[in-house]
């Protein structure tokens, strides 16, 4: 009789993983309500529409506060998306034509394309096994007359090593934005990601662990930076300075009254939703460690918390009787625990880069971008072939760990059976 339910036996998972939150995310209660209905009823529905005097009563601002406190910036400026918010920073870190803009092969498009939209060229480079973030040794060995900045991502919300990176950019005069749109609430050795290099930028769209629908947000301890990103926010005004009078040519990224009300009442919730993810988190890592063939990623004293969009974990094919990944992502599916690999390629295998499709950009002339089609990642390449398992942040939300005993069941399940899927 077959055991496992790729063949025929019984599920291991027979009801929907962390239940607390998947069929009612995200959390709203009377607090989203109240807010929504004050921003309806004050006919204020723009941040333009509060003076100095009464500023904090703007939720935008509210937002801003409330969020640069929880991940420990001193300046905030909300936006309207994780993408345009790295345009911003960008923008006001000074970037020209042609600029070089190191970043990792593992990450959303938004991180390279938003460069380009701003007339930057992105060095797609490598990861590091161990913790899946862009490679330090990668990032020193791309650096060329033309480079003026890194852009990390700490991918899955696990931070990049972020020691290393800003070491590397102080050797070598360049500026750090760290893209944190899967970030919210991680702990880098016990400071905030998002708040070590010039800027952190955040996304808060739909399926972010803080989200508005679409929003972002951009994190600075730097006044004069803060400074330019609410300029470049703005239409190029200058806060304090007539409303007629534009300094820098520069769109409208702002955030509406509506979103700052619902993102000001979800951050208000996200520091125990990260404690309740994270705490389960650390039990699914030590149910890992005891499955051959199964590993967490290692946190060290690098990760103090992981705020996570989506949790990553390995899968070690040698380890595992030499059981290939899709198989034990198809088994796992048929036992009730749908596992993803978050990102499926590196970015620079999209037909965008492969074919240089990049609209119109202004280069200066004679400075061509590189031939992503030859740019070779294999570690990244390796790891999201073979090796990387996601699961959502919903599945870690429950207030006990039923779910994670499921998971960490059906995954002990294929592993004792495993001579069935050979
Ligand atoms: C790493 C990363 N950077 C940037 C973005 C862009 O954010 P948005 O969708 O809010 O524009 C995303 C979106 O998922 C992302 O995953």
């Amino acid at each position: 009789m077959a055991k496992l339910a790729i063949n025929g036996g019984p599920k291991a998972v027979n009801e929907q993983l962390g239940k607390a939150m998947y069929s009612e995310w995200p959390e709203i209660g009377q607090e989203e309500k109240d807010a929504l209905m004050k921003v309806l009823e004050s006919r204020k529905w723009w941040r333009g529409g509060y003076t100095e005097e009464n500023l904090e009563d703007s939720y935008v601002v509210k937002f801003e506060n409330a969020f640069a406190e929880y991940q420990g910036a001193e300046y905030a400026v909300a936006c309207t998306n994780g993408t345009q918010a790295i345009e911003l920073a960008l923008k006001a870190v000074g970037i020209q034509p042609g600029d070089e803009v190191i970043v990792p092969c593992s990450t959303f498009v938004a991180t390279a394309t938003a460069c380009i939209l701003v007339n930057a060229i992105p060095i797609v480079v490598d990861i590091e096994p161990e913790s899946y973030q862009i490679d330090p040794d990668a990032i020193e060995a791309a650096i060329s007359p033309r480079t003026t900045g890194i852009l990390p991502v700490h991918n899955g919300g696990f931070p990049a090593d972020m020691d290393r990176i800003m070491e590397i950019a102080e050797k070598h005069g360049l500026f750090v934005v760290e893209d944190s749109a899967h970030a919210h609430g991680t702990l880098y050795k016990g400071k905030g990601c998002g708040t070590i290099g010039d800027f952190g930028t955040f996304s808060l769209q739909m399926g972010k662990t803080l989200t508005c629908g679409e929003g972002g947000i951009v994190l600075t301890n730097d006044e004069e930076l803060a400074a330019k990103a609410y300029s470049f926010h703005h239409i190029g005004r200058f806060a304090g300075r007539p409303f007629y009078e534009f300094h820098l040519v520069a769109s409208n990224l702002r955030m509406p009254e509506f979103q700052g009300a619902i993102s000001y009442c979800q951050t208000m919730r996200l520091p125990e939703q990260t404690e309740r993810r994270d705490k389960n988190a650390l039990y699914f890592e030590d149910g890992l460690r005891e499955i051959p063939g199964m590993a967490p990623l290692e946190r060290g004293d690098r990760c103090t918390r992981w705020g996570f969009y989506y949790y990553m974990f390995k899968f070690i094919s040698e380890e595992f009787e030499g059981l290939s990944r899709e198989k034990f992502f198809e088994a796992m599916a048929a036992e009730g625990v749908g596992l993803g690999q978050g990102h499926i390629h590196p970015i620079q295998q999209n037909p965008l880069f492969t074919k240089r499709n990049f609209g119109p950009v202004c280069w200066p002339e004679g400075i061509e971008p590189p031939d992503y089609a030859k740019v070779e990642t294999p570690v990244a390449q390796r790891v999201m072939a073979e090796e990387v398992c996601t699961l959502g942040h919903h599945a870690f939300a429950d207030h006990d760990t039923r779910s994670m005993d499921l998971i960490l069941g059906a995954i002990r399940k294929i592993r004792e059976n495993v001579g069935e899927l050979l």
